[in-house]
This record gives C-alpha cells, structure tokens and sequence, in this order.
C-alpha cells in the first residue's frame, strides 16, 4: 500500500473515532434528558463506531502496513433538542459519506484495487447510516410536540440490538 492511500486510511481510523467520541457524548446528552431508549440507541451507534475503526484497522495490518492512531478532538456535548442531536448525527453521517467517496477516489486513482474492494463494504455502510438517523429525524418532526408519541418514540429507540463484535482481520 503506498504512503497516500495508508495516510488517508489513518485520517478515517480517526474520523470514525470521532463518530463514537460524537455518539458517546450523545449518550450523556440524552441520558441527561431522561431518553433512555435515544441514549441506548446512542450506545448502538458508538459501538458500530468503534467496529468501523477496526476494520479499518484490521484491513491496513492485512496489507502488511503499520496503521497510526492521531489525537480525537473533543465532541460537543449539547444539542439544543432531541431531534437537533439526531439532525446533528444525519450531518456528521453525510459528512463521513463524503470521507468514504475521498477513500475511494483516492484508491481508483492510485489503481489500489484491493482497497477499492475493501472500501465497497463502506460504501454500503453509509446509505445504511445516512437512512438510519434521517428516519429518525422523520420521526421526530412528525411527533412534534407530543408526550406520548416521544415517549413511544423513545421506547422503539431501546429496541436497537447492539452490534456483533468487530472482526480482528480478513472479514
Ligand atoms: Fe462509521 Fe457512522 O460511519
């Protein structure tokens, strides 16, 4: 693997870091809301996080390279509603989107077709992601104001199951 396409796979070990840092600090913002289910589904997120960053991770010591850890910046910690948090996740989602179509570009470029192949998964991931938070953002404007709807809301939110454990190389 040459030193571009490792540097730029290092700089998205670190944005996905990021993500969990983000939905890490969503967790308390929701726990200090009294949402358990949003805060649950928070944690959901964080761990799928964490699962990307080690792939990634796992990926780079599969080629045979050395992977890099960089400082992880410090996550607000304050929305100004529940739906502005998970309007803030759909942005920070399409963001990371635009992060994986980088990779990619960079990897066609540099005719790194493993790591095309690798960055497929990726791809997919995101639509997931970016579908995920949006429908909640849906759901959220659609409630409004209402008690019992956010309530209800909440409670489908503590259904998420938690993800499978990441895979230590080659999956
Ligand atoms: Fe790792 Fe939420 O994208």
């Amino acid at each position: 693997m040459n030193h571009m396409m490792l540097d730029a796979l290092n700089q998205q070990i670190n944005e996905e870091m990021y993500s969990a840092y983000l939905y890490l600090s969503m967790v308390a913002y929701f726990h200090s809301m009294k949402m358990p289910g949003a805060a649950h589904w928070m944690v959901a997120q964080y761990k799928e996080e964490l699962i990307h960053a080690e792939k990634i991770i796992a990926y780079i010591m599969d080629r045979g390279a050395i992977f890099k850890l960089r400082e992880i910046k410090e996550p607000t910690n304050h929305w100004s509603s529940p739906i502005d948090a998970f309007k803030a996740a759909y942005a920070h989602e399409q963001h990371i989107t635009g992060c994986i179509n980088n990779l990619y570009d960079i990897a066609m470029r540099e005719k790194d077709y493993p790591t095309v192949q690798f960055l497929q998964w990726f791809i997919n991931e995101q639509v997931e992601e970016e579908a995920n938070s949006s429908q909640i953002v849906d759901d959220f404007e659609r409630i409004g104001h209402d008690a019992r709807g956010l309530f209800m809301l909440d409670r489908e939110l503590a259904s998420r199951p938690m993800p499978v454990p990441a895979p230590t190389s080659k999956e």
